[in-house]
């Protein structure tokens, strides 16, 4: 497969700006870490340029870890269940939709999971306090064709398999068993403002001073680390500023319009923030501000802004 696949559909997901986060990688990466793994886009995209030789997907959301976890391992049979579904629905999409989210809301299965991810509104999941999934559906479409479903799934099921650790845990807990000499831990918790301790959008959520305290801790251990943190709509920014003294290099990528703008029909562009540990600073051959330079690095040099010196 040429283009990076993603079976997966998921609000919030990196894809877009994967390339720039691996390029801050050093060419050493044992492991990376994804303790708030989504749908494991930067992973994905690590395995198939080979920048790392491990995986560890980490996310609060079971289902999601399971899903994943389905893809990975056993991708025919997720492929088929999915196949079966779509093919199901044809004629009573509506219907269908409903039924599938009932089910998956008393037995969870993976692949219910896939067909309402996508095919509900935005691929944007949305529990209510129960925990339940009502998300409802974006009736105009019917989602992916299994066709190109199994081909995506065959194909990260191939980048993944036999090199992937999978939980479902609070990121406290996701990096027990991290090597700082060779691992890089990535970092992409629910954006502040989008979450609080409860959190419709995701399931869980975090707050930020347990985020700054694991921080700490990683910076203790010598963490290599980036961190997707806050962003910038225009001029407004989201999210409460991480205080100095964690020594981060902040750097900002324009990533265009937001899903999110898009889903309330603004088209203002989004500037994605994302943080280096010092440690990982320390450990690249080349000063991440000069990205600026390239083509595919959109950051202009007057976004950059840097923290640590
Ligand atoms: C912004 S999304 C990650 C998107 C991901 N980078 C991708 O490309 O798809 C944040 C994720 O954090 C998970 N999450 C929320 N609270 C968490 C917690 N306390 N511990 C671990 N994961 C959590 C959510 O379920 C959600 O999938």
């Amino acid at each position: 497969m040429k283009r990076m696949p993603q079976p997966i559909p998921y609000q919030g997901s990196k894809r877009n700006i994967a390339a720039q986060i691996l390029s801050l990688f050093p060419n050493d990466v044992y492991k990376l870490i994804e303790p708030f793994a989504g749908s494991a886009a930067v992973s994905i995209r690590a395995a198939y340029v080979g920048k790392a030789e491990y995986f560890h997907l980490n996310d609060l959301n079971h289902p999601l870890i399971h899903l994943l976890e389905s893809i990975i391992n056993t991708p025919e049979q997720i492929a088929s269940e999915y196949e079966h579904l779509w093919n199901s629905q044809l004629g009573r999409e509506r219907e269908c939709y409903d039924e599938v989210r009932a089910e998956f809301n008393t037995r969870g299965r993976p692949a219910l999971f896939l067909y309402l991810l996508a095919r509900c509104v935005k691929a944007s999941v949305r529990y209510n306090l129960n925990g339940e999934f009502n998300q409802g559906p974006d009736n105009r479409r019917k989602g992916r064709h299994p066709d190109s479903m199994r081909a995506e799934i065959l194909a990260v099921s191939q980048l993944l398999k036999g090199k992937t650790i999978l939980t479902s845990v609070d990121f406290r807990q996701s990096i027990d068993n991290l090597n700082p000499l060779r691992d890089l831990v990535y970092l992409d918790p629910p954006y502040q403002g989008t979450s609080g301790r409860r959190d419709s959008r995701y399931c869980g959520g975090i707050d930020f001073t347990s985020l700054v305290e694991f921080l700490s801790e990683l910076n203790a251990k010598k963490a290599m680390y980036i961190l997707s943190y806050d962003g910038r709509k225009g001029a407004k920014v989201y999210g409460e500023k991480l205080p100095k003294d964690l020594g981060l290099i902040h750097l900002e990528i324009d990533a265009g319009r937001s899903t999110q703008s898009t889903l309330l029909g603004k088209a203002e562009v989004t500037y994605e923030s994302l943080y280096l540990s010092s440690e990982l600073y320390k450990r690249l051959d080349f000063d991440p501000r000069e990205l600026a330079r390239f083509s595919d690095w959109n950051t202009s040099p007057m976004q950059l802004e840097l923290a640590l010196l």
